[in-house]
């Protein structure tokens, strides 16, 4: 089946047998047993929930993946992934990062002993001097939050293969719409469901696909210890996201594109990140592994001052943290996303004051268009 088809209607485990086209919202927390010794299946919903497995079994499909989990936000699935691992392991890890990730390793995983090399992973030799007997796993993002960097990712799995160690890819901002790691050799797979493939700014949640039943045991067991699970009617609204995944996909790539080349033509600015421009250094490199760009651009103005301009006047794009939905949402990172990270790391990265991230949605571009040039001119 292709991939649009698989994305409306999922996976086709508890079909409905009243025939529903929508997947019922199991709103319970627990089953009544038939008798001593017997269950449905469905015993207690931390354990398992016929409309979070829907999902759960619709996002290994449309990632390549054996087993997904869900969870109640990204931040709880990348903390589920690490309780896979104990004190004294290592792991390298792409030195532009999302903040909350940044925090868990920095300022959770590390009290428990675990150590977190960060590394410019575009460039594969700084990753296989940092291995050492102790490294467990490589975790990327591509591309990067926000400086848009890529890394290799089949590159990475070789590396990885070598040496015996996992390859974790948070996939957020390109979605399995655009890009599948474990197609491509990854183990474990993490998005933020809260952004893409939720898809209107409403939900929070996280899911982690992964690649063998080893793996899907392991996760499986946390899952069900750990806790944090997506609800039913959350895992709904995640589903019923899903299903529109990839027209939402295109249209706001296509209106990202006009997007970068407009910010382009403005004096005002004077650096546009944008992964589907032919100028990005990794374009090629990006286009080698995924079908597409996604919708996320940063830019840089002449001054914070342009910068404050622009989040005080914007109309139609909102001045708010998050990405990934419908609606075009304005970030500063240096304040938002990334104010975890220490200033010496945000310096060497260029996350500077004068720096802005776009996450452009469906709106017509012309709107979008005319927002940003009152904003900046107005
Ligand atoms: C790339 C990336 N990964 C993970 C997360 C965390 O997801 P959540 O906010 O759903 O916890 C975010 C949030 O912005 C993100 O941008």
């Amino acid at each position: 089946m292709n991939l649009e088809t698989l994305l409306v209607h999922g996976s086709n485990t508890n079909k409905s047998s009243t025939g529903s086209i929508s997947t019922p919202i199991y709103q319970t927390a627990t089953f009544e047993h038939p008798e001593l010794g017997k269950s449905t299946g469905y015993d207690y919903s931390r354990t398992l929930n016929p409309t979070r497995e829907k999902l759960e079994k619709t996002y290994a499909l449309i990632e390549k993946a054996h087993d997904a989990f869900a969870f109640s936000t990204g931040m709880s699935a990348i903390s589920a992934i690490f309780e896979m691992f104990s004190s004294g392991d290592e792991f390298l890890v792409c030195d532009d990062l999302y903040g909350g990730s940044f925090r868990i390793f920095e300022h959770i995983a590390k009290t428990r002993k675990m150590q977190f090399h960060y590394i410019d992973t575009e460039k594969l030799e700084n990753l296989e001097s940092a291995i050492t007997k102790n490294t467990k796993a490589i975790f990327i993002e591509t591309p990067t939050n926000p400086m848009m960097k890529i890394t290799d990712i089949i590159e990475v799995v070789k590396l990885a293969k070598k040496n015996n160690i996992l390859v974790i890819a948070d996939n957020t901002f390109l979605t399995p719409y655009f890009q599948r790691p474990i197609e491509l050799g990854a183990d474990i797979v993490i998005s933020s469901g809260t952004k893409y493939l939720g898809g209107h700014n409403d939900t929070l949640s996280g899911l982690v696909a992964v690649k063998n039943p080893e793996l899907a045991e392991k996760l499986r067991f946390i899952q069900n210890s750990f806790g944090a699970v997506l609800a039913p009617f959350d895992s709904w609204l995640i589903l019923r996201g899903i299903k529109t995944l990839g027209i939402r996909m295109k249209q706001s790539e296509q209106n990202a594109l006009e997007l970068a080349n407009f910010l382009k033509s403005i004096s005002l600015v004077t650096k546009v990140i944008f992964p589907g421009l032919k100028e990005h250094p990794y374009y090629e490199i990006n286009l080698k592994q995924s079908t597409g760009f996604g919708a996320m651009i940063s830019f840089e103005v002449t001054s914070k001052e342009i910068v404050e301009k622009i989040l005080k006047n914007v109309k139609v794009i909102s001045f708010a943290e998050s990405l990934g939905g419908v609606e075009s949402l304005i970030t500063y990172p240096i304040l938002q996303t990334h104010s975890a990270i220490p200033v010496k790391i945000l310096e060497k990265l260029g996350i500077t004051d004068r720096l802005l991230r776009l996450s452009v949605g469906i709106e017509s571009c012309e709107d979008l268009k005319k927002d940003l040039r009152d904003a900046i001119y107005g």
